[in-house]
């Protein structure tokens, strides 16, 4: 199987399904009408609905994808995937066999996102047809461990035929070359496509990574969800960060018996942003989008991985495939 053609590819670059409205229809269509894929951030299902439908319009010849953020993940979101036709399923932070069986007896091609051997070999087990192998330097949620380059090569050796992905690091052309030399199938990108004039993401969260000089790795941003991410530094994790980027202690009890939260239905509008406080230790995962006021940059978890340091500016959503085309 020529994964370029079951993709539909004419590049090899894919961007990262972000959820919390940061890739919606608008950057998926856009990306894949430029010749990558796009895929789709898990949203409420009835948005998720008309999301796909856009871009099965938008990009009529091309395939669409959808990202499963499995912690957020209902029946309702599957179904909606199903009775679409969606292409290609991402599923990312939790491996479930099951899933990856029906997605897969309905002609959906699977690819699960990875950080360490064990999940590698779990998700091949479970059948996926292919692994994103996430560097610990990605932006927003993590299963990297260690770095892309790293951690890549050990994908590769599980996987066999199946391909893989590189994500974490992918901001230039000579990311998505060295990837390929390394053996990848293509590249995965995350905040480059945060970037674009496409993306959701709110214009002062674009001008502060362009602006970033460094990203933390924490948890602090975990009510409802407490696992790793890479995020911009602001006044939020100044007040309840260690140095190491590492929660304190308050944050860090609260989140950790916070998981039950995220059964609590997504509104997607980011709602409950307007309890958060940089003074209050109560943080979730909620992201800054455009309809939400600037000035919630220092409340809000500004997702971005290390290429933040080398990013300079906000393109089209086309722009950015052209630049990371190998
Ligand atoms: C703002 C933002 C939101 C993200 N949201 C998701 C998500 O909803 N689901 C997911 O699987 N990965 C998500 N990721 C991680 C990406 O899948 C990918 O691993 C990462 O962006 C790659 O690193 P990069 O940002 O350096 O390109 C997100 C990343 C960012 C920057």
């Amino acid at each position: 199987m020529d994964i370029a053609d079951r993709l539909k590819l004419d590049v090899p670059v894919i961007q990262a399904g972000m959820g919390g409205g940061i890739a919606g229809a608008p950057l998926a269509a856009a990306v894949s009408v430029a010749g990558g894929l796009g895929t789709v951030g898990l949203l409420p299902p009835r948005q998720l609905k008309s999301a796909i439908a856009t871009v099965r319009d938008e990009a009529p010849d091309r395939a669409v994808a959808v990202n499963l953020l499995m912690p957020f993940t209902r029946r309702p979101h599957v179904e909606v995937c199903l009775e679409a036709r969606i292409d290609i399923a991402v599923m990312a932070f939790a491996i479930d066999r099951n899933l990856i069986q029906r997605l897969s007896d309905s002609g959906v091609f699977v690819l699960v996102m990875v950080g360490t051997q064990a999940q590698a070999a779990e998700a091949l087990a479970f059948g996926a047809d292919g692994l994103i192998a996430q560097g610990r330097e990605a932006g927003g949620h993590l299963v990297g461990t260690v770095a892309q380059a790293d951690f890549l090569p050990k994908a590769l050796a599980l996987a066999g035929s199946r391909p893989v992905f590189a994500a974490g690091g992918i901001a230039a052309a000579a990311d998505t070359r060295a990837a390929l030399a390394a053996g990848a199938a293509g590249v995965v990108a995350g905040t480059r496509f945060l970037l674009t004039h496409e993306s959701g993401a709110h214009p002062a969260y674009r001008q502060r990574i362009i602006d970033a000089d460094s990203t933390i790795e924490t948890t602090v941003f975990g009510l409802g969800w407490p696992e790793r991410h890479r995020v911009l530094p602001n006044a939020t994790t100044r007040r309840w960060c260690h140095p190491d980027g590492s929660a304190r202690r308050l944050p860090a009890a609260i989140n950790k018996y916070s998981g039950a939260l995220s059964r609590i239905p997504d509104r997607g509008d980011g709602a409950l942003l307007h309890l958060q406080h940089p003074a209050l230790p109560f943080l979730t995962p909620i992201t800054l989008t455009a309809a939400m006021p600037a000035d919630w940059a220092d409340r809000a978890a500004l997702y971005a991985g290390e290429t933040a340091l080398r990013l300079d500016r906000v393109t089209s959503a086309a722009q950015a495939v052209a630049e990371l085309a190998p």
